[in-house]
């Protein structure tokens, strides 16, 4: 099955669904990307952080490497100008590839003037090692003092990639992305598996004869946003795909953007605590 794309500025294109790989490591991680390969799935969505990429480099070995979109991300502590080379160069070689489809930011960090890390995006355009490049957990405010940056720069800032799913429907912050030409990429779009317990979810998913997963993957979708689910059996992977070929109808679309709670599950008080986000999401990712 051939999954549909969204066009970034650059031209260049991201599969609107991709796998997510965050808490995935060792024998478990290349055994699903094996099986995610196998089912279909073209796009994969890891970051240094994660610890996995020598193992997805594992299971993506003999595979076309045309036919993947690969993302991968900086940590927010590598992103000065030399860092963010090394720190790239390190990531490729993980994963056994000569460029990255896509390269971002993972967190903002105010502490490192962000001018560094967009020269260091436009040298690794420039090498061929990146495609496209973009940003993660960036708030307008965030967007607002890099877009005219990277514009003088030259670079496009091709996707955000943050926390989006029916208990946390950030249309403020995706309608921004989209009127700027931002590709918006959901995270957590099943809410770790904690949204699909809402009970109007499951009413949804029974009128439609879906999962509950497939309803909150279809309404990321609706919502234009691309989704990277994580999922680590055969019987979720393959559930996940099977979102293209039906449409929630607008009502229960609505009736569903009326869930949201604006409920955080990643890094919680990010918005609250935004002063002090190194430390607390440092924290997190212990
Ligand atoms: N940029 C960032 O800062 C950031 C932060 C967080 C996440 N991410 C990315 O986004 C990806 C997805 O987010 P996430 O891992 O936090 O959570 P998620 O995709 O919302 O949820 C994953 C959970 O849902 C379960 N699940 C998957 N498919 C299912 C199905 N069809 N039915 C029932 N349960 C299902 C999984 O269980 P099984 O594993 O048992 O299948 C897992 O427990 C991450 O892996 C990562 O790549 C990025």
């Amino acid at each position: 099955m051939q999954i549909p794309t969204a066009k970034f500025k650059n031209g260049n294109s991201i599969p609107l669904l991709g796998l997510g790989t965050w808490q995935l490591t060792g024998k478990k991680c290349r055994d699903t990307v094996k099986t995610a390969l196998e089912i279909g799935y073209a796009h994969i969505d890891t970051a240094e952080i994660y610890g996995n990429q020598k193992e997805i480099g594992a299971s993506i070995k003999g595979f076309p490497r045309e036919k993947l979109f690969i993302t991968s991300k900086a940590w927010m502590k590598n992103l000065k100008f030399e860092k963010i080379l090394k720190a790239c160069k390190k990531t490729l070689a993980e994963l056994g590839t000569d460029y990255l489809d896509l390269y971002l930011i993972h967190w903002p960090n105010k502490k490192i003037p962000i001018e560094g890390t967009l020269n260091a995006f436009a040298e690794l355009q420039k090498q061929g090692l990146v495609k496209s490049c973009g940003v993660s957990n960036f708030t307008i405010r965030h967007l607002e003092e890099a877009l005219p940056k990277a514009k003088s720069l030259g670079i496009e800032i091709a996707n955000n990639q943050c926390e989006f799913h029916p208990h946390l429907y950030q249309k403020e912050l995706s309608d921004y992305c989209t009127k700027k030409g931002i590709v918006f990429t959901a995270y957590s779009p099943l809410g770790r598996g904690n949204v699909l317990e809402d009970s109007a979810i499951k009413i949804a998913a029974k009128k439609y004869g879906k999962t509950p997963a497939q309803v909150c993957l279809k309404w990321v979708l609706q919502k234009g946003a691309v989704a990277i689910p994580k999922a680590s059996s055969r019987q979720h992977l393959e559930e996940n795909m099977l979102v293209f070929d039906w449409q929630l109808s607008k009502e229960d679309e609505k009736t569903i953007d009326l869930l949201n709670k604006n409920q955080r599950i990643i890094a919680p008080f990010f918005a609250e605590f935004e002063d002090s986000r190194n430390n607390f999401i440092g924290n997190i990712f212990k």
